[in-house]
């Protein structure tokens, strides 16, 4: 695995891969690297010829009170595990590579950026464009692996691949979970022993929702309620939203109607903000 620090050299290697004909994909990550991330590395390594994982913890998708400055950093471990998936090129930019003095240029994707994780996180969205825009320009891939874990943030590049005609083929791969349920994710240290068994609510309200869909019961406020009291059960320290969408408009729905809806929601425990989801199955409506 080569590590590379700039823009320039970076730019270079892509384009040297290009005229070779080899195809680059690319995983974009702000490391921490768990086995969500190792999953997303091998989708990337099976697809494409060279596999290309970017390592930066972005600066302008956190707000002015969130946790830029103590968000976990492990560079070394990262380096090992990034190898160890079927990594080829590690791109680790420093924040003054990526946004040198005089920086001014921002990707807005208007409106699903300023709806759910967007109302919470209202320049959030912007900083996710602005940087994957970036690095499609570094590192010239053919495919983008994310994770379905962040459906939004998928649902928000999507649409700005689409309307800014950028050549790159996003994939995506779902959600990796721990064994009781919680999904994996770099700020889960943040959880404290006690929240961390709680925070397995995220998991059971969307299973609950699942398997009332299942049963036949399409009222997103029917469902919602009981999400809420499941989670409420764990005693968090906020519930940012509960809410069932479509999974690309992320239009939220009222009335469930297939083939599927999305399941999302957002729950504070402490010092740690939790989103989690879960695509639900709808069936035809049984009209006899
Ligand atoms: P980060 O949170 O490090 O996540 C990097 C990628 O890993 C994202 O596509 C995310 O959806 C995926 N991921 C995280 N947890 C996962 C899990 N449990 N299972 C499967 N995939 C998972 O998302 C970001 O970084 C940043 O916003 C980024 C896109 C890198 C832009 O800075």
């Amino acid at each position: 695995m080569e590590i590379i620090t700039t823009v320039p050299d970076m730019q270079s290697m892509a384009d040297r891969q290009r005229r070779e004909g080899k195809s680059i994909g690319i995983v974009p990550t702000m490391g921490f690297l768990h086995e969500g991330h190792l999953s997303l590395i091998e989708v990337a390594r099976s697809l494409c010829d060279v596999a290309v994982t970017t390592l930066f913890v972005n600066p302008t998708q956190f707000g002015p009170a969130e946790d830029f400055g103590r968000y976990p950093r492990d560079q070394k471990k990262d380096e090992r595990l990034a190898e160890s998936a079927g990594t080829d090129i590690l791109f680790v930019p420093a924040v003054k590579e990526m946004y040198p003095d005089g920086y001014k240029t921002y990707v807005v994707t208007e409106e699903i950026s300023a709806i759910l994780e967007g109302k919470f996180r209202p320049t959030h969205f912007r900083g996710v464009t602005t940087i994957v825009a970036k690095l499609f320009h570094i590192v010239k891939p053919h495919q983008a692996v994310f994770g379905q874990k962040d459906s939004q943030q998928v649902a928000v590049i999507r649409r700005m691949v689409e309307d800014l005609n950028m050549d790159v083929q996003i994939i995506v791969a779902p959600i990796l979970r721990e064994s009781d349920g919680l999904a994996m994710s770099s700020r889960n240290v943040y959880l404290s022993p006690g929240d961390r068994k709680n925070a397995t609510a995220l998991y059971r309200a969307l299973l609950f929702a699942k398997e009332a869909a299942g049963r036949g019961e399409r009222d997103a406020k029917v469902l919602r309620r009981e999400m809420m009291a499941i989670l409420n059960e764990a005693h968090p320290t906020a519930i940012d939203y509960v809410t069932f969408v479509h999974k690309e408009s992320f239009d939220e729905v009222l009335h469930l109607e297939g083939p599927e809806i999305l399941a999302v929601l957002a729950v504070r425990f402490g010092k740690a903000r939790l989103i989690d989801n879960m695509m639900i199955p709808v069936s035809p409506e049984d009209r006899s």
